[in-house]
């Protein structure tokens, strides 16, 4: 490891439909935290559309980079080294970060330090809570991930379960779509689910024999669909607040129940959750409890911190450059990067 010393990172996450820079000091301290969201223009068309991803990202990139550095009352002469999110994401939203940091780096002869999204999510946990230090387990649930990831230590990742279809956050959205709420759905749900019975409709939840820490999504979801279906046909009325409610409720409990699983198997006393699921209020509110009952130390980011944003790719960076990572001018997006993978 590279001895710290005061170091600022300018990091870049361009992975999806979030533009976004921050400044990020010693991998801990967000001196600024700028993001511009597409969601209102992806609306439009029920989700992300890739093309206008990048189309927006290439409009908006060098003025989120000046305001971050506005923000933090820095210059580029102030910064240390620059970190982008190279994968995994949309291809064309990814290059656009890349090439972004590599003209800036190149040009101020910086030190290039690619960082894999996910790393970023779970770094995320570092920033609010200065006392979180490797080893600890990580539930990483986002749109595109569902992960349960041992961090031995830092920059060092032992994936325990991962989702074998859908993740958490796109069957959020698409249960959401078949209620009506809309995208992103996730938000929407975990509003409208307050003011319904959990326990009005029993959904499935998938547990996998032999791999007790994956998780599978597209089932429930059918379910979900089905249900919808089947009341319409019989032209029968559902409440859209007890469908979210229940739904949530077996997503809530699957994510818990592998969780703990592995909480108790590793003998591990610190739990985080990370990914823009990880803002849901169900969640949070089961996981503390669950965490409680183990006494087990529970972490989790602000919601800024848990969807998508660039303190935490910042955080990310900046230990895998102790650790050594430094990439060449040769970086490039790699939409399907596996954790670890350098
Ligand atoms: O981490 P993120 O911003 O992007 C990816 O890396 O995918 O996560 C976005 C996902 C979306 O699927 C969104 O619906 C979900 O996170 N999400 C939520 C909530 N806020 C965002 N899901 C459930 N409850 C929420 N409050
Ligand atoms: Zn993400």
């Amino acid at each position: 490891m590279k001895e710290i010393r005061d170091l600022n990172i300018l990091a870049i996450e361009t992975s999806c439909d979030e533009t976004a820079a921050a400044v990020v000091h010693n991998g801990r301290e967000v001196l600024s935290n700028i993001i511009s969201s597409q969601i209102d223009l992806h609306k439009l068309y029920g989700g992300v559309v890739p093309e206008i991803a990048s189309r927006k990202h290439i409009e908006k990139i060098n003025q989120v980079i000046e305001e971050a550095l506005k923000e933090a009352d820095v210059t580029l002469d102030d910064i240390d080294v620059v970190g982008v999110t190279y994968g995994p994401g949309l291809v064309g939203a990814l290059l656009v970060g890349v090439a972004e940091a590599k003209a800036i780096a190149f040009a101020r002869d910086l030190p290039l330090v690619g960082v894999h999204h996910i790393e970023g999510h779970i770094s995320a946990n570092y920033i609010e809570h200065q006392e979180l230090e490797p080893p600890f387990l990580c539930l990483v649930a986002s749109g595109g991930h569902t992960h349960l990831v041992c961090v031995r230590e830092y920059g060092s990742y032992e994936i325990l379960g991962r989702t074998r279809d859908d993740a958490a956050g796109e069957a959020y959205d698409k249960v959401a779509r078949a209620i009506g709420l809309g995208y992103p759905g996730g938000p929407k749900i975990d509003r409208l689910a307050k003011e319904g019975n959990p326990d009005a409709v029993k959904f499935p939840k998938a547990h996998i024999d032999g791999a007790e820490y994956d998780f599978s999504f597209s089932g429930l979801k059918s379910a979900v669909l089905n249900y919808i279906n089947g009341c319409k046909m019989k032209g029968e009325n559902f409440d859209p607040a007890d469908i979210a409610a229940s739904f949530q409720k077996a997503v809530v409990e699957v994510l818990v129940e592998n969780s703990m699983k592995a909480v108790d198997d590793l003998d591990l006393y610190k739990f985080a959750i990370a990914g823009g699921v990880a803002s849901n209020t169900a969640l949070r509110a089961a996981m503390k409890q669950a965490c409680k009952e183990k006494g087990v130390k529970f972490y989790y980011p602000s919601p800024v911190y848990c969807t998508d944003n660039a303190a935490m790719i910042g955080a990310a960076a900046f230990y895998d450059y102790l650790g050594g990572t430094q990439h060449g001018w040769d970086l490039n997006a790699v939409p399907n990067l596996k954790l670890g993978e350098r």
